[in-house]
């Protein structure tokens, strides 16, 4: 299959492959969402219906939970499912102690719900999500979307106080209107260069009223699968 494909979709490809090497019969998954982890429920959806494997999953998105049906893997909720065994999803960003940034693709909410409530999380990227610290790319920050301009105004408050570089923020669009993700909020993105403390950082941001959620993952991600434009794959 990977021979068909672009550099980038085959580190995706090969990454996601490794990833459900690690799903066990009867295993309670968590779903990402994204290309790459569109790529992990491709994968599972062939081991369902060609291997006899039984899973139950739970998606992070619509857009995965309609894949995963497609693919013929059974979805549930989180609340039915409870509690489960592992978690497969991308990253926007990895970093050596695997703290991540995720978000990139709107559903950081549902994304670090999920990886919580699971007992692993595997994430799979290819290797331009690795960097030395976070903060390239930009911080997804969810709101509600009572008040979002003064939000962000204290968020960039708060990133002022605690001396954090850039400190200049977007409201995602989609198109001419504001972006809303599964759960009816909008996202703010940090454009912050660097983030010195990120685990300070997350602790303080959600403590803003109207912050949902944001995307930094700290101590969250327990191992990093990356693939490899040649088909190699390596793992942290
Ligand atoms: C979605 C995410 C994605 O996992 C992240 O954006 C990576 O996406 P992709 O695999 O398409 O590069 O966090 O909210």
């Amino acid at each position: 299959m990977s021979d068909t494909l672009s550099p980038i979709d085959t580190a995706k490809f090969v990454a996601a492959r490794k990833a459900v090497e690690f799903v066990e019969d009867g295993m309670k998954l968590g779903l990402g969402t994204g290309s790459t982890a569109a790529w992990m429920v491709r994968c599972l959806g062939e081991m369902v219906r060609e291997g006899g494997l039984k899973v139950l999953g739970v998606p992070t998105s619509g857009r995965t939970a309609e894949l995963a049906r497609q693919q013929g893997i059974e979805v549930v909720s989180l609340d039915e499912a409870k509690w489960l065994d592992l978690t497969i999803d991308g990253a926007d960003e990895f970093d050596a102690e695997l703290n991540l940034i995720k978000g990139g693709g709107g559903a950081l909410l549902q994304e670090k719900i999920v990886a919580t409530a699971s007992d692993q999380m595997i994430v799979i990227t290819d290797v331009s999500k690795q960097v030395e610290t976070l903060g390239a790319f930009p911080l997804p920050v969810e709101v509600i979307p009572f008040g979002w301009q003064t939000t962000k105004a204290l968020v960039e408050e708060t990133l002022v106080s605690m001396d954090v570089l850039g400190q200049h923020s977007t409201l995602r669009m989609n198109g001419e209107v504001p972006f809303v993700t599964d759960e009816g909020n909008h996202i703010i993105d940090l454009h912050l260069q660097r983030i010195g403390n990120a685990r300070q950082l997350a602790l303080v941001l959600n403590q803003i009223p109207g912050v949902v959620e944001n995307g930094l993952f700290i101590d969250i991600c327990d191992k990093v699968i990356i693939g490899h434009g040649d088909g190699r794959v390596s793992t942290r």
